[in-house]
Formats: structure tokens, sequence, C-alpha cells
């Protein structure tokens, strides 16, 4: 069998919670391409053991990192690069949630604490495990960090709450971090911004099996599948996009150029 496009690559998979989650695909994908890798997830997650059966998958281990805390952080790159034999190429952050949405809270009454929360868990966390990776020098030249992000970072999509201007500020991140890192270091990072997807994270939105619908509709190739989602990120890990960096990339069937569908008039 033919090396796999990650063929002696290294890296850190944040975020596969079950077998829906994307960071989950992109996992399977990786380990096919010839990735190596630890997963991670909060610790919080480890209560639903179905990460540990990706790692068995895998051939590899789990090492929990709250991502909202830099000691955790520094904690799992440290141990990702003994467990890993060297510095990593690939680093995905595949982190969401909004504790308001989560509760049920319309955007015009927002809880603060819950909302600085949700900004510290679903952008902020990218901030701090890019300048943990940063100052540890824990990436290789040319490697890639990316992050899944979503349009209403540009859009209004009322019932994403403020999990907008947290897609809006985790772009953001990537787009200044990969200036520094790109200078320093050579690495680069992206944002993907993927379509609607049936997950845990997704399917907490309220109404999303009917936005789901209409943005399938809406879409010229329909709703992209996590699967492909899982093949972008694994492209973007590849040195087949050495040069690309500090951009915000939709994978999302073409949503993302649309004025209007006739799929969605009749
Ligand atoms: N599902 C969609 O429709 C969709 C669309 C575009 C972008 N995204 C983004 O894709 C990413 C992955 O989401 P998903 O849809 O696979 O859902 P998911 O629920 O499977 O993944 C979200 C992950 O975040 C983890 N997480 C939450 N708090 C954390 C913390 N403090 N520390 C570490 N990890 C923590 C969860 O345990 C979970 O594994 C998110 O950034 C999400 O916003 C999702």
């Amino acid at each position: 069998m033919p090396a796999g496009i990650l063929h002696g690559k290294k890296g850190i998979i944040f975020g596969a919670l079950d077998e829906q989650s994307i960071a989950w695909k992109v996992a399977e994908r990786t380990h096919a391409e010839g990735g190596q890798f630890v997963l991670t997830n909060a610790p919080v997650a480890m209560r639903f053991g179905k990460i540990h059966e990706l790692a068995t998958a895998c051939q590899t281990e789990v090492i929990p990192a709250d991502a909202t805390s830099v000691e955790d952080l520094e904690n799992l790159i440290r141990q990702a690069q003994e467990k890993l034999g060297g510095k990593l190429d690939f680093v995905l952050h595949s982190i969401g949630m909004s504790l308001n949405v989560r509760k049920g809270r319309s955007y015009t009454d927002l809880q603060y604490d819950w909302m600085q929360k949700t900004f510290d868990i679903s952008a902020i966390s990218f901030h701090k495990l890019m300048q943990s990776l940063y100052h540890m020098d824990a990436m290789n030249e040319w490697g890639s960090i990316v992050a899944l992000t979503y349009i209403a970072a540009q859009r209004v999509f009322p019932d994403y709450g403020e999990m907008a201007e947290s897609k809006a500020l985790l772009e953001s991140f990537g787009r200044s971090f990969g200036y520094h890192f790109g200078v320093a270091k050579k690495v680069r990072v992206n944002t993907i911004s993927q379509s609607p997807t049936m997950t845990t994270a997704g399917s907490g939105v309220k109404g999303f099996r009917e936005f789901y619908d209409y943005a399938d509709k809406m879409s010229p190739l329909g709703n992209a599948p996590a699967e492909d989602c899982a093949a972008y990120c694994v492209s973007l890990f590849s040195d087949f996009t050495r040069m690309v960096t500090m951009q915000n990339l939709y994978h999302d069937g073409g949503f993302s150029s649309m004025g209007m569908s006739p799929a969605l008039l009749s």
C-alpha cells in the first residue's frame, strides 16, 4: 500500500466526542493517511468513554485537557511531543460550546458571565492553544494549525446566538496569529467554515433540522458532510497546501456564494 499524504507527520486532534463529531472523522482520515497523533478533549468528555474507542482504532491515546486552561494545554503539548517523539506538524481545534444557547437564552437576553465562558471555550482557547505551541516551540516548520468555524461570523443567523461573535473572534485569532506564526516559524494557520453538520454541538442550536434542510437546498452541492470536512482538514495538514495561511476557507457546498436559489422557491 502506498504511504498516505500524512506519512511521517505528527499532531494533536481536539474535540472528538462521539462518532458524529467532525474531529472523529478527521482522526479516522488522518490515521488512514498515515499521520500519527494524540487525541484530546475536556476531562468531562471522558465520561462518555467513546473517545477511547477511537483511540484504540487509531492506535493512539487520549490526553485530557480543558482547552480553557493554559496549564492543561502546556501539559498536553509536552506529553504529545514525548509520545510522538518530536515536534508537531498539525493541530486541529474542533471545539465549540455556548452556555446561553444551551440554556435557551435569546440573543436579546444574554447572561454575560455565560457569554464570557462561551468566548473562552469557543474562541480564546484557540489563542491559548497557539500561544502555548508558540512559546514551547512545539511546531515544526511548515506545520499547519486548523480550527473549525461557521459562516455566522460574517452573516446573521439569529438562532446561533453568541456563537456568531465567538466564531468572528476565532477567525480573527487565526489571521492575527497566522501572521506571527508565519514570520517566526513558517507555520500556517487557517480556519475552515463548515456547512451545518448533525453533531452534538450542531444540533444544540434551536431549529437546527429545519436550518440544515434550508442550507442543503441553498447549496448547489448540498451541505458538505463531515467526512468531506475531514478530507479538507487532512489536505490542510499535508504538504499540498504549504503556502495557504491566514485564510477562512469555506467548505460549504457553495452556500457562502449564493444569494437566492430556485430550489427554495418551489
Ligand atoms: N456541527 C455544525 O453544524 C458545525 C458547523 C460549522 C462549524 N462547526 C464547528 O465544528 C467544531 C466541532 O463541533 P462538532 O459539530 O463536531 O460538535 P461536537 O459536539 O462533536 O464537538 C465539540 C467538541 O468541543 C469539546 N469541548 C467543549 N468544551 C471544551 C473544553 N473546555 N475543552 C476542550 N474541549 C471542549 C466537546 O467535548 C466536543 O468534543 C466546533 O468548533 C463547531 O463550532 C460545527
